[in-house]
């Protein structure tokens, strides 16, 4: 017989390995279009920043390994980017976050992996834990990275920056409005 201690030990070995299996699952609470690069530029895809070259920067999401993780998206050039906590990459497929009549989206100021309400979730990573959107300023650009909640950071790297950490940053949050209504 197994005691109640190895049972338990069991349970979360078992719980540990379901969470790997199930880390990089996208969240759609929020509204992620499936970018297409023959199509027009979404007009409602939601700004949130710009590169030194002055390039506008918009928020998707990509898969990257078993993680969600936030990008940066040129309309110009649909070229995308992303960081993870060690590394900068490019992505080939991704989403795009676009609000609507009822759904908007605002930046506010944050700190140490603060968990705001509302916060917008890409999804989850490779630990199963929620990822979350954050921009900084610096170097002449305002640059969208990712939140890790446990390291209290928001960590950006864009081109051949190095990496930046920031405990002050701002985190992307919904806000549900309602329809106007129009009486006949
Ligand atoms: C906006 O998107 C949300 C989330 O998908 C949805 O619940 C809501 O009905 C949408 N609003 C409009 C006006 O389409
Ligand atoms: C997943 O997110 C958690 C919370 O931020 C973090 O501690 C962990 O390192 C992340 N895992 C990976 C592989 O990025």
């Amino acid at each position: 017989m197994y005691s109640a201690k190895q049972l338990s030990l069991l349970a979360l070995v078992l719980a540990q390995l379901l969470a790997v299996i199930q880390g990089g699952v996208n969240d759609n609470t929020d509204n992620w279009v499936v970018a297409d690069k023959t199509k027009n530029f979404p007009e409602n895809a939601v700004l949130g920043g710009f590169d030194s070259t002055g390039y506008n920067l918009y928020v998707g999401r990509t898969t990257s390994g078993t993680s969600i993780l936030p990008v940066r998206v040129i309309a110009e050039t649909r070229v995308a980017t992303f960081n993870s906590d060690t590394a900068v990459s490019t992505a080939t497929t991704y989403d795009l976050l676009v609000s609507n009549a009822t759904l908007s989206y605002n930046w506010v100021r944050s700190f140490d992996g603060y968990r705001e309400s509302n916060a917008v979730s890409v999804g989850t990573n490779s630990t199963n834990d929620q990822v979350f959107i954050c921009r900084a300023r610096g170097n002449s650009a305002q640059i969208i990275g990712t939140l890790f909640p446990a390291q209290k950071k928001c960590l950006i790297r864009y081109g051949t920056l190095a990496m930046n950490s920031y405990d002050k940053y701002e985190i992307l949050v919904r806000e549900h409005k309602p329809l106007n209504w129009i009486p006949y």
